[in-house]
């Protein structure tokens, strides 16, 4: 079994940031499923798909080549990593993603993801539906207010010109959306370790994220037979 350690959480929590220094730390791939929903959005938003035709979307996605390459995400032969985190991109990702057809179209290449030494995930449901049988389960959370001047900051470090109310509002409305969906709503797995990190700095939500992976990771060893 491909050990594998779940971040999930609504967006501005810093699961990108954690779950890249994990993967970086234990030398284990990474998976940000976002950038999926991302692109994914981007692709239809191209090609002038409405956010809400299903069947459209899966004909659009199937035939895209994975787009994950390293830490660029691809479409159509171009770089789109950047492009993809603009918050209205974010906010489209949201809206297809309460499709279940676009859910499942997605999924396949999530699950490919998990390869040997390990593999870290981040994302909405990452826990409770794509690997359930994960080895450790993180729940990241934070005020709302912590994380609109959180990814406030990082836009403002890509280049992009938001304005704090425009974020507060924009990621107010897709929490909402992306708790209230039918399909795979956001939500801690039962036996996922919730950290609230409205008064933590990165390194400190780290350090317990490295820790509980580094105890459950030898736990698992000693019960090797
Ligand atoms: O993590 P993010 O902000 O890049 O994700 C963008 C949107 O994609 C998010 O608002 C909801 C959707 N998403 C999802 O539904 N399930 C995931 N595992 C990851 C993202």
């Amino acid at each position: 079994m491909i050990p594998i350690i779940t971040i999930d959480g609504p967006s501005g929590t810093g699961k990108g940031t954690i779950a890249k220094r994990l993967a970086q730390k234990l030398r284990w791939s990474l998976l940000d499923s976002g950038a999926l929903y991302r692109v994914a959005a981007l692709a239809a938003l191209r090609q002038r798909i409405p956010l809400d035709a299903a069947e459209a979307l899966v004909e659009r996605l199937r035939a895209l080549p994975f787009p994950l390459k390293g830490d660029q995400v691809w479409l159509d032969g171009e770089d789109v990593s950047q492009e993809i985190r603009q918050e209205a991109i974010g906010t489209a990702a949201s809206q297809i993603a309460a499709l279940p057809e676009v859910r499942q179209a997605l999924l396949d290449w999530q699950r490919q993801a998990a390869q040997p030494p390990g593999l870290v995930a981040d994302g909405r449901d990452m826990g409770t539906l794509v690997f359930p049988h994960a080895l450790l389960k993180i729940f990241l959370t934070a005020s709302l207010e912590e994380r609109a001047k959180r990814r406030l900051k990082q836009l403002k470090e890509k280049g992009f010109d938001d304005s704090l109310a425009g974020i507060l509002q924009e990621i107010g409305a897709r929490d909402l959306q992306d708790q209230s969906r039918l399909i795979a709503p956001l939500r801690p797995a039962t036996d996922a370790l919730v950290i609230d990190t409205t008064h933590l700095d990165v390194d400190e939500v780290f350090l317990q994220v490295y820790e509980a992976a580094v105890q459950r990771l030898s736990e698992k060893i000693h019960r090797r037979p």
